[in-house]
């Protein structure tokens, strides 16, 4: 599953996508994508109003997901929680709630602002169980077996070894964790003046 590009135009999608997602960070999701992003992207993937009721509008404002991970299956308390590609940090801090304090949620994105927005957000709410660090899905800076549960949102057609992804994924997994990963995949060829094009990775 690896992409079929040289490495100098992996090096550019890589460098594209960076730049993307400091865009978004700085100017906030909604003048970046075409689908509901903030809160009106988060009302339409139906988070649990008693989970969000008190989350400043800073935090809903900057959700960019494609779906809800955790409609896929629960997070319960005192578990450990890896959210890779996580933004501006929303999912992480329904998963640190989720946990709870006897559980933990850790963000991970490649995106230095990203992360410098998510620790923002999270300050607003100062939970101890939540905490971001910097990192690639392709080589996550985790010991194996450390989490309960990996959720992931809209991160992973963006990772350019998807079969390395997920191994690590699998890796940072303790024995019967899970994988609750929300995502976009072409369900029809693309127009054939799109195809092949490098910047479908980041446009
Ligand atoms: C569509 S945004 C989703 C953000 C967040 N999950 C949310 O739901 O608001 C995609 C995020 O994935 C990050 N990202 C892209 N490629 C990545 C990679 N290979 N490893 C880790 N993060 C990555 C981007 O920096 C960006 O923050």
């Amino acid at each position: 599953m690896e992409s079929h590009l040289t490495d100098q135009e992996a090096a550019l999608v890589r460098e594209s996508i960076r730049s993307k997602y400091s865009q978004v960070a700085a100017s906030g999701p909604a003048a970046c994508f075409g689908y509901p992003t903030g809160e009106a992207g988060v009302k339409q993937q139906h988070y649990p109003p008693e989970l969000i009721r008190d989350f400043p509008a800073a935090v809903l404002a900057s959700y960019c997901g494609v779906g809800n991970p955790f409609s896929l299956g629960p997070i319960y308390a005192g578990e450990a929680v890896l959210d890779i590609g996580c933004g501006a940090g929303f999912d992480t801090l329904v998963a640190a709630r989720l946990a709870g304090p006897g559980g933990r949620a850790v963000g991970l994105d490649v995106t230095a602002e990203m992360i410098e927005k998510a620790r923002a957000n999270a300050a607003l709410l100062a939970w101890p169980n939540v905490s971001f660090q910097m990192g690639e899905a392709e080589a996550l800076p985790f010991p194996d077996h450390d989490f309960d549960v990996v959720i992931s949102n809209g991160v992973f057609n963006l990772t350019l070894d998807k079969q390395k992804a997920l191994q690590e994924a699998h890796r940072v997994l303790k024995p019967g964790g899970r994988l609750q990963l929300a995502d976009m995949v072409l369900v029809a060829a693309l127009p054939p003046e799109q195809e092949g094009k490098i910047d479908n990775w980041y446009q």
